[in-house]
């Protein structure tokens, strides 16, 4: 017996419930394909090969995971031992060296590497089993396999619920749907399951029976039931999305994060969060976001793609996108959208403001409506706003375009032409004041019956 591991990940169930065109394993929770959750989770405990078994149409599948694992190709869903077949002649060496296989499913995306690793510590133990079996105790057995115990507590055989009696029915301890399985028997054992059943399917459950018909012994490890939620339709989905939410704002919180509403942040399976940020109501995190330490992210506020450093405020209905990288001590307030760019710290863009392939110096201040035009219909361009600039209200930069540092620009302007350090720049149409006017205008109105 060897320590080695490996791991079988079948993906060739049709998903039909999904109505999708796109498989099911490659629909995301918290912003990844549901089947790089389980590749991430077997990564961490080291498992090799890991052999993904895809359906024939299922090129998708294989082209997410190229790089990451190796594919098998189940010609026909003939049920969960047939799956694991088409992965033999990957796991050839491991069968003759001896080992564990651990056989687990695509679509279970909250499955830990703990509870994988507790698997794996009972299949290495003492007593040798030849199957270890992940169980759980659902508030509802409904159609789940269930594991039927000996005296001695170990598990006798698995019983799936169409071809279970009244009795087995009334067993409330469940098949998770992952088994840790001695490498050098594996192949041999699920030769020997027929499709004698309900379904007319080979089941993988009937492996333990046939285990103990060959004298080996098989074992329980339990685990919380959340682990074991199996997506197989949209609802399910929503299902997996929200437990996995509410598993990443713990982790969150217990990081030194204070979500003031947890239940209405949503996060990304790569957020990161510093120690002592704050993160107020309805906040969005797409992918690749990174807050640091003490940052504040205010309400109803959309961030991808960006990193806010230490100390700066973001929002209310602030929108981050890929690129915005918000200096310490910045602030980004309300209606301002940042993309592409770098605002230096202690900079501000308070109000109304869109800046897109820019740098916003240190300390230098956006007046509520400045828009960088960035985009002329056919190539994006820079704006370099210097340190301690002072952009006035409504102002349009046209990209490519420099204002200097310590440079002020007056309000309302379309600023073309480079402004040079500590230059002031005003670009609008002479101011004209006609005493009087007004009041004449009215009468004039009144006189011809239109006031
Ligand atoms: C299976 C178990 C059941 C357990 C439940 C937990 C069997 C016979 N039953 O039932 O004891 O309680 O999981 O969720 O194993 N798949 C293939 N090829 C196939 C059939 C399935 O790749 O030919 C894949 C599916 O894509 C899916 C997984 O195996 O990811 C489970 O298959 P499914 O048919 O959903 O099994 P259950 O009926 O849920």
């Amino acid at each position: 017996m060897t320590d080695r591991l490996a791991a079988v990940v079948l993906a060739a169930g049709k998903g039909t419930r999904m109505k999708s065109d796109l498989p099911k394993v490659l629909h995301r929770i918290a912003g990844k394909p549901m089947i790089e959750w389980v590749l991430d989770t077997v990564g961490t405990l080291g498992a090799e090969p890991v052999v993904v078994v895809t359906a024939p149409d299922q090129d998708a599948v294989r082209a997410a995971i190229s790089g990451r694992a190796t594919t098998a190709i189940q010609e026909q869903a003939l049920g969960t031992a047939d799956a694991v077949k088409p992965a033999r002649e990957a796991l050839a060496s491991i069968a003759a060296d001896g080992g564990t296989v651990l056989v687990l499913y695509g679509d279970t995306p909250m499955m830990t590497p703990a509870t994988l690793a507790r698997m794996v510590e009972a299949r290495n133990g003492k007593e040798n089993p030849a199957v270890v079996v992940l169980g759980f105790e659902p508030d509802d057995p409904a159609l789940y396999g269930r594991l039927v115990l000996g005296a001695d507590h170990s598990l006798e055989r698995i019983v799936e619920a169409r071809d279970a009696g009244p009795v087995e029915r009334e067993i409330g301890l469940c098949n998770g749907g992952v088994m840790a399985i001695d490498a050098s028997v594996l192949f041999e054992m699920l030769d020997a399951i027929g499709n004698a059943n309900a379904k007319s399917e080979f089941y993988l459950t009937d492996i333990v029976g046939i285990a103990r018909a060959a004298g080996r012994r098989c074992a329980v490890v339990i685990c919380d039931t959340v682990e074991t939620m199996g997506v197989d339709s949209r609802v399910g989905l929503a299902a997996a999305e929200a437990a996995m939410q509410a598993r990443l704002r713990v982790a969150a919180m217990d990081n030194g994060t204070t979500l003031t509403a947890p239940e209405t942040v949503f996060l990304c399976h790569d957020t990161s969060l510093g120690r002592d940020v704050t993160v107020h109501p309805h906040v969005v995190f797409g992918a690749g976001v990174s807050v640091e330490d003490g940052a504040e992210i205010r309400s109803f506020s959309h961030l991808e793609g960006a990193r806010v450093a230490s100390g700066a405020i973001v929002g209310p209905y602030a929108r981050l996108r890929p690129g915005a990288d918000i200096g310490a001590g910045a602030h980004i307030g309300n209606f301002v959208e940042i993309k592409n760019a770098v605002i230096e710290p202690g900079a501000k863009a308070n109000h109304l403001t869109y800046v897109g392939d820019a740098r916003v110096g240190a300390k230098a201040n956006l007046g509520a409506g400045t828009i960088t035009c960035n985009y002329d219909g056919f190539a994006k361009h820079h704006t370099d706003i210097g340190a301690g600039a002072f952009i006035g209200s409504n102002t349009a930069l046209v990209a490519p375009v420099t204002v200097g540092e310590g440079a002020i620009v007056g309000a309302g302007s379309v600023v073309t032409r480079d402004v040079p350090v500590d230059a002031l720049a005003v670009v609008r149409g002479a101011e004209k004041i006609v005493p009087g006017g007004a009041a004449r205008f009215r009468a004039s109105r009144a006189k011809s019956g239109k006031g």
